[in-house]
């Protein structure tokens, strides 16, 4: 099994501190590999390797033949080549994913604007789109100061949802902590509240 950790918040992990996110995302995926001790993990760590953001001369190169492409425009598809190889090689997928003003981070959208690629992870046929990553499971860790989990202000999940759908990915399970700045009781109680939803999706009986 291949595990991909995607931490996409703008805080590192370290030392027991700092990103909510990337530390239940390490959490959920040290349980992944407790119960397959084989499986091979790879971390993209968005806030220690940040990805460019589409801009003009990136959708030049990307759209430049491979073979006409200049040194320049050959290194920055390069960088999107390395995540598309990475999640079209998971089996697993597990994603970070802090709540910035309502939305996703700007890394996460950095990310998922390179590895949304035409005639690689989805294309367009007579029938409309079609996802071309098949077979994977996806685990989303949300983490929020506030509480919108089931409200309007909650865009973050319909919006992956129809993204991961998209690609092709469609077994996603969201695991939400919140709360996280409300307080310290309030933060824990959100911690411990995503550990539960990590737990029982992992089938792990609680020590
Ligand atoms: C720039 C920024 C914007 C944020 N916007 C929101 C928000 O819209 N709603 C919310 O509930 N929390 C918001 N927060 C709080 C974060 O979601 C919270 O701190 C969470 O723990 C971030 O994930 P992380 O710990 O992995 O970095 C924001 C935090 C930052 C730094």
């Amino acid at each position: 099994m291949n595990i991909l950790q995607v931490n996409s918040s703008a805080r590192v992990f370290e030392n027991g501190q700092g990103s909510h996110s990337t530390r239940l995302a390490n959490e959920l995926v040290g349980k992944l590999r407790a119960a397959e001790p084989g499986a091979q993990v790879t971390v993209r760590d968005l806030a220690r390797q940040p990805h460019p953001a589409l801009d003009e001369a990136t959708l030049q190169a990307l759209f430049t033949p491979a073979e006409a492409r200049t040194a320049e425009q050959a290194a920055r598809v390069a960088l999107d080549d390395a995540l598309v190889a990475e999640i079209k090689a998971a089996d697993v997928l597990v994603l970070g994913v802090p709540m910035y003003n309502f939305g996703v981070t700007s890394q996460l959208k950095n990310w998922i604007d390179a590895i949304t690629r035409a005639r690689v992870t989805f294309q367009y046929g007579p029938n409309g789109p079609e996802g071309l990553l098949k077979g994977k499971k996806a685990y989303a860790v949300l983490t929020r100061g506030g509480k919108y989990r089931g409200t309007p202000a909650d865009s973050q999940v319909p919006y992956l949802k129809t993204l991961l759908g998209f690609i092709g990915i469609t077994d996603v399970e969201f695991i939400y902590a919140e709360g996280l700045n409300m307080g310290p009781e309030a933060e824990a109680a959100g911690l411990a509240e995503a550990r539960a939803q990590i737990d029982a999706l992992l089938g792990v009986v609680p020590a």
